[in-house]
């Protein structure tokens, strides 16, 4: 298989999309393109998995993806109506059009509502007894921000879906654009809905934080889609749980289905995952190799690796306490083993990311001034976005530390074993999603017990070659049979079946779950589809 040749999971996917997607012209909407100009002009992908899990699809079926204009080259490109081709000279190329925004309401609705009070309610995130503070500050970023920039992404999509030849797919990406499928639903009845949630969706005692008319107005948003997508079997039954409780709504949770304006609501779990071989592909690009020769020049005997966004969510400074622990405990690593935490600096613009950062650089400071000597450095810190880079330290790690707070899934622990060739041991928070499917065959840890990271972390580095090869293969099993291909797929066979074709009430055979063929329709189910 060469570079320009579509991988098995690409191919897989374009089948798919031609057997179930026949009736439809797809629009993804998303916050973020999936492709981004450096500051040298370079067209790049756009930062985390989103991107990632998305493209594949968008390459697929040439499907149109919609974004806001967060930058002044984005919004000349608004401006223009004109698309940014993904790839001037591939087959593959989709159009990625831009809604145009002001700079300080996209501020308002980046830096102040989807980041510091989304983000921070779906990862757990918030000091709760002192923050956060609902102040007109953030009622106005709700208004003229976040409200706002909702209303530009689903007018230039609903535009895009009069020019497109079939009946409009909208799917729509994430918490930032929680309310763009309401505003979609009412200019276009007809059309068909999916969301996908690539967060944790957290318990409804913790969304209660957020005010009432916001909550509302989320579920409203949300509940205008045919099919709600979430990572996780936790999520789903979280977010059937908000429903009751903070909604007032029936459900028929083993089915996952809500009630809601004379319509069902779908909701289900699709984990999202990666495309394996363009992943394997990759790391062995001469750029990879190359990187790789360098880590050998620098590293100890025994490496440790972190790759992430300098997230709170990701936790990064208990797990360089965990890291300090483990030398406290065993003096006879010094000199022998280095953690390497190669880490994307995100969302710089947001006061408590930067506050974060700081707080990184010098726990690491700190920790290498205790126990480094002359010619060992025990933690290395780059913080750079390069994707070769990171594969070279995939490649190369005995050990990977992914211990986030909470993760909507965390692609690192599906992509670090799936290229790592020294059978290194993958250490994993029960708290993030790719726990679901990964974590007996990780060391399993709680993210917030820094003895017990220290312990695993221990345990890996003395583990025997025969337990390392039988965790890396069952991994690279699970990731393989589970990958991008299979996410895209479920989710496109339950639009085929849980998509009316004219908006109300589901006829009976198209409402059968598609993966839950056991799952008998409940009373409530029952009446719906009979029109109560
Ligand atoms: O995957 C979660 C997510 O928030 C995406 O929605 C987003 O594109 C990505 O992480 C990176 O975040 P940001 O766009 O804020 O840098």
């Amino acid at each position: 298989m060469t570079s320009r040749e579509p991988t098995p999971a690409l191919q897989a996917i374009g089948r798919d999309a031609a057997r179930l997607l026949g009736q439809f012209s797809p629009i993804i909407l998303s916050n973020r393109a999936p492709l981004e100009f450096t500051s040298t002009g370079h067209l790049v992908p756009g930062a985390g998995g989103l991107v990632k899990a998305l493209t594949s699809l968008a390459k697929a079926t040439k499907a149109s993806w919609v974004s806001a204009a967060r930058t002044e080259t984005e919004r000349e490109f608004a401006l223009s109506g004109s698309p940014l081709s993904s790839d001037a000279q591939g087959d593959d190329a989709f159009p990625i059009y831009f809604a145009h925004t002001e700079p300080d309401a996209y501020q308002l609705h980046y830096a102040v509502i989807s980041n510091p009070l989304l983000w921070f309610a779906h990862h757990y995130l918030w000091n709760i007894a002192i923050e956060p503070v609902v102040d007109r500050g953030i009622y106005r970023a709700w208004f003229e921000g976040y409200r706002v920039v909702n209303a530009a992404i689903a007018e230039r999509a609903i535009s895009i879906s009069h020019q497109l030849p079939k009946r409009p797919l909208f799917l729509t990406q994430d918490y930032q654009l929680y309310l763009a499928p309401d505003l979609i639903r009412s200019a276009l009845p007809d059309a068909a809905l999916q969301q996908f949630i690539h967060v944790p969706w957290p318990e409804p005692r913790y969304m209660k934080v957020l005010p009432a008319a916001m909550r509302e107005a989320i579920f409203k948003g949300l509940l205008s889609n045919d099919i709600i997508g979430l990572q996780t079997s936790l999520d789903v039954h979280n977010f059937l749980r908000c429903c009751v409780e903070l909604m007032g709504l029936r459900v028929a949770e083993a089915e996952g289905a809500i009630f809601y304006g004379g319509r069902l609501v779908w909701v289900r779990a699709y984990p999202v995952s990666i495309d394996v071989d363009a992943m394997r592909q990759l790391s062995e690009s001469p750029r990879v190799r190359e990187f790789e020769a360098e880590v050998a020049t620098w590293r100890s005997e025994k490496l440790i690796v972190r790759v992430d966004r300098t997230d709170p969510a990701k936790n990064l400074i208990r797990g360089f306490l965990a890291y300090e622990r483990l030398l406290e405990d065993h003096p006879e690593y010094h000199g022998l083993v280095t953690l390497w935490a190669f880490l994307q600096p995100s969302r710089q613009d947001v006061d408590a990311y930067k506050q974060y950062l700081d707080q990184v650089r010098s726990t690491v400071d700190r920790i290498n001034s205790r126990f480094r000597n002359e010619v060992w450095e025990p933690t290395r810190l780059d913080l750079e976005e390069d994707m070769h880079r990171a594969l070279a330290a995939y490649r190369s790690y005995d050990v990977l530390l992914v211990n986030p707070i909470s993760d909507g899934m965390n692609l690192v622990a599906k992509e670090g074993p799936v290229v790592n060739q020294r059978l290194g041991v993958l250490i994993l928070s029960e708290s993030a999603g790719a726990h679901e499917e990964l974590g007996t065959h990780g060391l399993s840890i709680n993210p917030f017990d820094v003895e017990a990271t220290a312990g695993a972390i221990h345990r890996a580095l003395q583990m025997n070659r025969a337990e390392r090869a039988e965790r890396s293969n069952a991994i690279n099993q699970i990731v393989a049979a589970n990958d991008v291909a299979r996410w895209i797929r479920h989710q496109l066979e339950d639009i085929r079946s849980n998509t009316s074709p004219l908006r109300g009430l589901p006829t009976p055979q198209d409402t059968q779950p598609t993966r839950r063929p056991h799952a008998k329709p409940t009373r409530d189910v029952r009446e719906a589809r009979a029109g109560c």
